[in-house]
This record gives structure tokens, sequence and C-alpha cells, in this order.
């Protein structure tokens, strides 16, 4: 196919994210500011890369100014990053700050101004308290949803003056689909309802975040607030109805669980009737339902690294197991599918475009940008040339290719206003640590985690500074 080249709208965002727990490292946290990754980490150590965990990670605490720098160099319109919930407070109840990580913090968000990346700060990027989780099962209790609209107030008062860009959770379904639908992780135990009541919290959390957000005037100089989400691209194995049934119920459990609350304010009443069908329940109170109806977000970011395809379910469902929403569905793989054999996760970048087109005619259009979208590849060192820059030619092409689509959506009308990579920096994953490498640019653990530019990492600033890229 001849090749063109793309403009990049001038004022589109071209930017990079990662999260607090995935780069600060453990470097001045204190006893009892475990967060829920930690405590995952500290349970589950034999699945390690390596052994390397959090407790480097990327020291961006201490090496924040250096990485800033390479932001600037590459010339990143905005960086996305959260706020470590769990290190910020010391005291989660009494909602007392701990200065001097909010100090860090401010200091981070000042660098960032100075050098012409637009902070955006997420609230909760998996970082919900260690000790939250252990006194009242996290996100199970409502009055964990207020000590969350405290320590949000709290983040507002700090630093709500620089930045314009909030989010509430990034991907609010994936910690409990792991712990209570999945089973997958501590504690260990299939528990739909409490999945359920997990996600309804969230989505309370955001509401009444965003209700908070408006009543103190922090969105007088532009500032908008909104959340994160991962919906799931799904497609049906084919059109018969069985398989795009299973299709339907798919997007219902895993996607609009969350985009319908909290961008159109009301839950598909077509998921509660599948709910109450198998006597899945969950605390909801008028007057909360009416606070999510009134205060839905500004805008969403939204996470996509590849389709997911499912067909109708052909077992036979062991009726004395709990329900799990695989009662509908099974996972298809599409013969000759392309991969990302390292992650494996399928690579399909019309997932982009179909998103964006789905936005703009299901979800009145609002604002939305890709938050995340990037390639992890294992050992990437065996591709360095003599200058030892890593030749990631597969980056540039996912990079290319997901870019392409996410511009041809613009172009289509939909309200697309940013594509972000993830990730800036190699990080560590909270599933494999660093074993698959993301940034664009690269962590040397072997050398003291010095930090070099993939090639991916010029491409990208060439396509900033021109405007235009090849696809
Ligand atoms: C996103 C998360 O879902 O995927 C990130 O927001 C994560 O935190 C990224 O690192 C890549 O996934 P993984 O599991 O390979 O690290």
């Amino acid at each position: 196919m001849a090749k063109h080249t793309i403009q990049i709208p001038s004022n589109f965002i071209m930017g990079a994210a990662a999260s607090a727990w995935q780069t600060e490292g453990w470097s001045g946290k204190k006893e009892g500011q475990d967060s829920f990754l930690d405590q995952w980490y500290k349970n589950d150590r034999y699945v390690w890369h390596n052994g390397y965990g959090p407790a480097g990670a990327t020291d961006f605490y201490n090496r924040y100014a250096e990485d800033i720098a390479l932001m600037k160099q590459i010339g990143l319109t905005h960086y996305r990053t959260s706020i470590n919930w769990s290190r910020f407070l010391t005291d989660y109840e009494n909602v007392v700050v701990d200065e001097t990580y909010a100090d860090y913090m401010s200091r981070v968000i000042d660098e960032l101004i100075a050098s012409g990346v637009e902070p955006m700060i997420c609230l909760e990027h998996y970082e919900v308290p260690a000790y939250l989780l252990d006194k009242y099962e996290g996100w199970s209790s409502k009055h964990v949803v207020e000590l969350f609209v405290k320590y949000a107030e709290k983040v507002f008062e700090r630093y709500g003056d620089r930045v314009k860009h909030w989010f509430t959770f990034n991907e609010p379904i994936v910690v409990q689909t792991r712990v209570y639908l999945d089973a997958l992780r501590y504690p260990y135990e299939q528990n739909t309802p409490k999945w359920m009541q997990w996600n309804y919290n969230k989505t309370l959390a955001t509401a009444k975040c965003v209700q908070l957000f408006k009543a103190k005037n922090y969105n007088q100089n532009g500032a908008k607030i909104g959340v994160i989400l991962n919906p799931e691209v799904t497609y049906a194995r084919s059109s018969a109805p069985h398989d795009q049934y299973a299709a339907h119920v798919y997007d219902l459990f895993y996607n609009r669980v969350f985009l319908d609350p909290l961008i159109k304010g009301e839950y598909p009443q077509e998921l509660f009737d599948l709910m109450s069908k198998h006597d899945i329940t969950f605390e909801s109170t008028t007057e909360e339902l009416t606070v999510i109806k009134e205060h839905t977000v500004d805008y969403v970011g939204i996470n996509l690294y590849y389709p997911h395809r499912v067909k109708a379910q052909s077992k036979a469902w062991n009726e004395n197991i709990p329900f799990h929403p695989s009662y509908y569905y099974e996972h298809f793989d599409l013969p000759g599918k392309r991969m990302n054999k390292s992650r494996g996760w399928e690579i399909y970048p019309k997932i982009i475009y179909d998103m964006g087109m789905r936005i703009k005619n299901e979800y009145n259009n609002i604002e939305w940008f890709v938050a995340e979208n990037g390639m992890g590849i294992e050992n990437e060192v065996v591709f360095k040339n003599e200058e030892h820059i890593i030749q990631d030619d597969y980056r540039i092409d996912f990079i290319t290719e997901h870019l392409y689509y996410t511009l041809q959506a613009v172009e289509d009308g939909s309200n697309c206003t940013g594509y972000m990579l993830w990730a800036f920096t190699d990080n560590v994953s909270p599933m494999n640590a660093f074993k698959n490498r993301y940034g664009l640019v690269e962590i040397n653990l072997e050398n003291d985690r010095s930090r070099h530019l993939k090639k991916s990492g010029y491409w990208y600033q060439a396509a900033i500074k021109e405007r235009s890229f090849v696809a």
C-alpha cells in the first residue's frame, strides 16, 4: 500500500503515560504505606521477573528532574501519572497528608509545567492503601468511598491551582476482576456480587469527586475531571445470533458497567436484569443513584491495547459454582491473528477507530483521548545497535498504525483530543516487573537505571516536532 504523510492536528495531545507505583520506587516510603500492589507483590513474589519489584522501580522519586528533561527533549505535550494514595497520606481515616511525599509531588508538577509538559493526574492507579483493604475490604465499603473523596479533596487543595487534567481512577474494573471475578489474586475468592459492589462503589466515588470538584470551583481555570477506562473492544466470532448475544453480554459486564453510568449517568437496565437473574446483589440507594446521574464526567481517557473476540459458551455450566459472566461467552482466537508474542496480545490497530466511532455514536461524542496504547517486548537489549540504541522498529510500526486509526476517528468526527503512549520509560508492570519493556526510553537495570532513548523515542520526537508522520 502506498505510504502517505499523516498530519497531526496542532492542538492534538501527543503524550506518554505512567503511574506512581510503577515508577517511583520505595525511597522515603514509610511503614504502613503499602498499597494493594505492594501487598500483591509481597504475597506473590514468585511471579516477579528476575526478582525485580517495586522497591527500585525506575527511581522516578529521585530522578524525576532527569526524566522530565527527557520528556521536554522528546517534546511531549502531556504526561500522565498518578498520585500514590497510599503514600500521599499517613493516616487514611483522618486524612493526614505526608508532607514529604506531597512536596515531592508538588515539585514534579512544577517541573512538568516549567518544562512545557502539561501534567495529567489520576487519583488511583491501583494504589488503594493496603490498610483499607485489610480493615474494610477496600472498595467493598461505602466508608472507603467517603475516605477517597476526602483524599481527593486534599489533593485538589494542594494542586488544583496548577493541574488542569484530573482523573479519579485508572481502569477501575481491573483489580476486582482479577481478585473477585477470576480469583487469580489474593484472597483468591470468586465472588461476583463483591465484584459488582467494587464496580459500583468506584462509580459512586467518581460521581462524588465530580460533585466536589465543581462545588469547590476547581473547574474554574478550565480544569476537567474524568476517569480512565479500559473498555474491551469486542468482536463476535460470527453474525450468528448466539455469538452476537455472547458479545453483547460481554460488553454489558465489562464495558457498559462503567461507560454508561459514568458518561450517561445511568446503568443499562439489561445489565441489572441479568444480575438479578443470577442473584448478583449489591448495595445501592436512590440518593446514590441520583448523585451518579447528576455528576457525570467531563471527559474520558481510554486505554486500548488489543481486541477481545468472543463466541457463545459451548460448555454446560456447572450450577454449583458461583456465577461468572463467562456463563454466556468463551474467548475466541482469530485464526492467523497478528500477535505481540511477548505479552500474548493480538495486534489489531482498528480497535481505536471502532472505539472512537462508538463514543461518537453511543456516548454523546464526549471528549476522549487514548490514555494508553503501547507494546511491551521482552529482552529488547538484543536489538541494540553499535551506538547502544534499541532499534525498536516493531514499536514504531505499532504506534504508526494505532495513531493512524486514532486520527481517522478524528477525521470522521469523533471528539478525540489526543494520544498517549504507554509508556514514557520502561517500568514495573504489576504483572511482570520489567519483563516486558514498554518505554520510549530504556531503563538500563544493569547500569544503575540509566536512561537512553530508544529509536521509537527519536521517532516520537520527530513526529511531535513535524506534527506529522508517514503511514
Ligand atoms: C494497563 C495499565 O492496563 O496496561 C498499566 O494501566 C499496565 O498499569 C499496562 O502496566 C500494560 O500492561 P502490563 O500488564 O503488561 O504491565
